[in-house]
């Protein structure tokens, strides 16, 4: 099986299949067969593939796995890999592993030589479905998450469902809340066709958490025609792309309380939508059924909504939101339901936002 998904801004393919290992190398063989490259590759997807992938060992750096590895001494150490090994500014840089190695990698080929080219091959469902795709490259700072970085669009992004085959429940868990947020957003992207993305969801959910390819194959593509859509209206998320922010604003305050290890990324962005779900139907801005089907579907696949109040300090967990990229001085950005399938961004004052927490 395999698609070719399009992406106009960049204009860039995105190639999904489940092809063997030995013809994904020969796709990005011959993608890059005029380049240098330099291989940035998860210590984890090393151990495991390398035999299958048959990388040369003088174009590998193996960076380890873990959102704090997200870190300018990481930066600096492909940056001078690149210049050990000659890479000019004609030559690419190909990124093997989940989101922490496909974000770093990408700012490294935005900053080197003033940008060269770099190549996705995202190996986790979270960085399948979002962070190889659109361009956000970042590395973080001070315990704020991709505080530094640029929007820079890849090369191309080769995605094999085969590397799913081994991601850890954890994980594939933490993709499944990245999926499950397009559920809610779905009538904002103004895709061409309906993909009745919530419905597929709530019908295949046994296939999706057995794994099964050809119900990953679907929901990875219409991720990907929903991701792709926006971001084509949006590059830089000056607007519309705001809303793939559902559940991150407090998400990313959960995930840095726990040091990044307590809550995977998509667990605490699920956590995220949970509150904001609440919030809304609190508010009136969504029907009784919509939020109780709504909080069904992830209840389904195995999430449980934690009670922030009694699990952290509201105001360590306020303080880390004022951070956020979207905040201003006495406001906090959230991405809130405001139909069914549909969200709108909303600024809250802060005490709006301690009383909603408690
Ligand atoms: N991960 C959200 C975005 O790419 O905008």
């Amino acid at each position: 099986m395999r698609q070719i998904l399009n992406v106009d801004i960049g204009n860039y393919k995105i190639h999904l299949s489940d092809d063997e290992f030995s013809k994904l190398m020969e796709d990005i063989n011959y993608q890059t067969s005029e380049q240098k490259r330099l291989f940035v590759i998860s210590e984890k997807v090393y151990k495991l593939y390398q035999k299958k992938l048959k990388l040369n060992k003088s174009e590998i750096l193996i960076l380890s796995d873990g959102e704090p590895e997200k870190n300018f001494k990481n930066l600096q150490k492909i940056l001078s890999f690149a210049t050990k090994i000659g890479l000019t500014r004609n030559d690419v840089m190909v990124a093997i592993g989940g989101g922490v190695v496909g974000d770093i990698t990408g700012f490294a080929a935005s900053i080197y030589m003033r940008g060269i080219d770099y190549i996705q091959v995202p190996t986790t469902l979270l960085s399948m479905v979002d962070s190889s795709v659109g361009g956000k490259t970042a590395i973080d700072l001070n315990g704020i998450k991709n505080i530094v970085g640029a929007f820079y669009q890849p090369k191309a992004v080769f995605i094999n469902i085969n590397f799913l085959k081994t991601l850890d429940k954890k994980q594939f868990m933490s993709g499944i809340g990245e999926v499950l947020k397009y559920a809610f957003i779905e009538d904002n992207c103004n895709y061409k066709h309906s993909l009745f993305f919530f419905e597929y969801l709530t019908l295949c959910c046994e296939k999706f958490l057995e794994k099964d390819s050809m119900t990953l194959m679907r929901i990875i593509e219409y991720c990907l025609n929903l991701k792709i859509s926006v971001v084509n209206q949006d590059e830089k998320e000056q607007g519309l792309r705001k809303i793939l922010n559902l559940g991150h604003t407090l998400g990313h305050a959960i995930e840095a309380k726990g040091n990044f290890k307590k809550f995977t990324h998509g667990e605490a962005v699920i956590q995220g939508i949970f509150f904001i779900f609440d919030y809304a139907y609190s508010k009136n801005l969504i029907t009784y059924s919509y939020y109780k089907l709504s909080i069904d579907l992830l209840t389904r696949y195995g999430f449980k909504p934690i009670n922030i109040r009694s699990k952290y300090q509201v105001d360590e967990i306020i303080e880390i939101m004022k951070k956020d990229k979207k905040a201003t001085k006495d406001k906090i950005t959230f991405i809130v339901p405001s139909d069914k399938k549909k969200v709108k961004e909303i600024k809250l004052a802060i005490n709006d936002v301690i009383e909603a927490l408690c």
